[in-house]
């Protein structure tokens, strides 16, 4: 039976690997050297990726893509993905090509606030506590003055702090209510020190405050933290072009190509099962870059899809329409990003993934994220709405079914050309590699 381990943190690498091996493993040799063969070759580089977090016992590798050809405001991009699903990197790039053959894509960065809270419960009179807050404000400010200094010195710092009254949704509960200007810093650090300090000033001063009650003296922080809510972070992408310009099928008419895609948009806003399919192509595009260039894609996810339910039903992040002859299609999402900071200058690759987007700010990289999702959806629409994804699907899933079953080069070319003229299916992949394999 396995029991508990005691003191695992402070194990070698390669006791980790003996635990695990013995005790979940059946101590199969291949089981470690897996581990072991993806750790990399050069020493400081693996000690590198040891210490980003705990508990390392090998590396966990995605392929890293890049989509070229992505004209972004009139600048060319070859943007790097890093996924592990088949098509996503192929349909960028033919969505970038579409797209750059008229007139190429359009991004703007709208606002750039992010937003960060201290919970607190507080039992007493709302009057005390505004007048408490009003008389505070620039002793909070002061505080955080040392933590905010060298953010401002680069244009940012704190825009605003608020006092919040939730006490009709949970009795006693307030916030201090803090936006941010980070600059190219995601900001997370910066902004939780920030919220601690604040916290702290709140507590103590509430405790000495004359004419606070003993209760209300009390004041009780619960948490102080940035929210990955970023309404006013937002970045909009779009794309347009005359509607008689649309179709690259000589067989389909761009005003019928428009309209069905058209079509296509208003499911994913009005039906909430098709808007979670059409966002989560649209976050294929946009959950690559942002692993690439070393970013925090769980807080994107979370943003962007509270801001596609923030109306209280769930819908579609794109929005298309023809008007006066022009077909328009667009996208405006939240996108807290960083191209300072955390992984940024850690990790070579995603150094290497900053330097060919040519070292962005962060509001260029929301730009070029964006436009990634949005290409991705556009990419998706078209194909769900003409010849369906699955024939382009299969295309690249018949290599990943080669290389699983092993297949030998000479394999892979005849499977290839088997399968120009057949319907690529996983069973009828695997019977046609048994013939070829006698
Ligand atoms: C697959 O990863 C993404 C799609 O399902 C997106 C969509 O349906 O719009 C193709």
């Amino acid at each position: 039976m396995i029991k508990p381990v005691n003191g695992f943190s402070k194990l070698s690498k390669q006791q980790k690997i003996d635990w695990l091996a013995e005790n979940y493993l059946s101590n199969t040799p291949e089981a470690v050297t897996i581990l072991q063969n993806y750790w990399n070759t050069d020493e400081s580089l693996q000690k590198l990726h040891d210490e980003f977090i705990e508990n390392t016992i090998s590396n966990y590798y995605l392929p890293f893509g890049i989509a070229p050809n992505f004209k972004i405001n009139d600048r060319l991009y070859a943007i790097p993905m890093a996924i592990e699903e088949s098509s996503v990197v192929a349909a960028a790039s033919k969505a970038a090509k579409f797209w750059g053959e008229r007139g190429g894509f359009k991004a703007e960065v709208l606002n750039m606030t992010k937003i960060g809270q201290v919970h607190f419960m507080f039992k007493g009179r709302k009057e005390n506590l505004h007048r408490f807050f009003e008389e505070n404000r620039q002793k909070l400010n002061d505080a955080v003055a040392p933590i905010t200094r060298n953010m401002e010195k680069r244009g940012g710092g704190i825009l605003d702090l608020d006092l919040i009254d939730k006490t009709s949704d949970l009795q006693n509960y307030y916030q201090l209510f803090v936006k941010f200007d980070t600059r190219d810093s995601m900001g997370a650090n910066f902004i939780n020190s920030c919220l601690e300090k604040f916290a702290e000033v709140l507590r103590n001063q509430a405790r000495a405050t004359d004419y606070f009650s003993e209760e209300e003296k009390q004041l009780e922080i619960v948490m102080s933290i940035l929210s990955n809510y970023v309404p006013e972070c937002i970045v909009r992408a779009e794309v347009s072009c005359p509607v008689d310009q649309l179709s690259d099928n000589p067989e389909i008419q761009g005003k019928d190509f428009a309209e069905k895609f058209i079509q296509a948009i208003r499911i994913a806003e009005i039906e909430p099962y098709r808007a979670v399919t059409h966002n989560k192509g649209i976050m294929n595009g946009i959950d690559a870059v942002v692993l690439a260039t070393g970013n925090d894609f769980r807080a994107v996810e979370a943003g962007i899809h509270a801001h596609a339910s923030r109306n209280g039903k769930y819908t579609s992040l794109t929005h298309a329409k023809v008007e006066n002859g022009i077909f328009h299609f667009w996208m405006e999402i939240p996108l807290a990003l960083g191209t300072v900071g955390g992984l940024t200058s850690l990790h070579p690759l995603v150094k290497l993934a900053l330097n060919m987007l040519q070292d962005p700010s962060a509001e260029e990289l929301m730009k070029i994220t964006a436009v990634a999702g949005l290409a991705q959806n556009f990419a998706a629409v078209k194909s769900l709405t003409t010849t369906g994804i699955q024939q382009g699907h299969m295309k690249m899933h018949l290599m990943n079914i080669l290389n699983q079953q092993k297949a030998t080069e000479d394999e892979k070319q005849q499977m290839i050309t088997y399968f120009t003229k057949n319907t690529i299916t996983h069973s009828g992949v695997i019977e046609q590699l048994e013939r070829i394999r006698g």
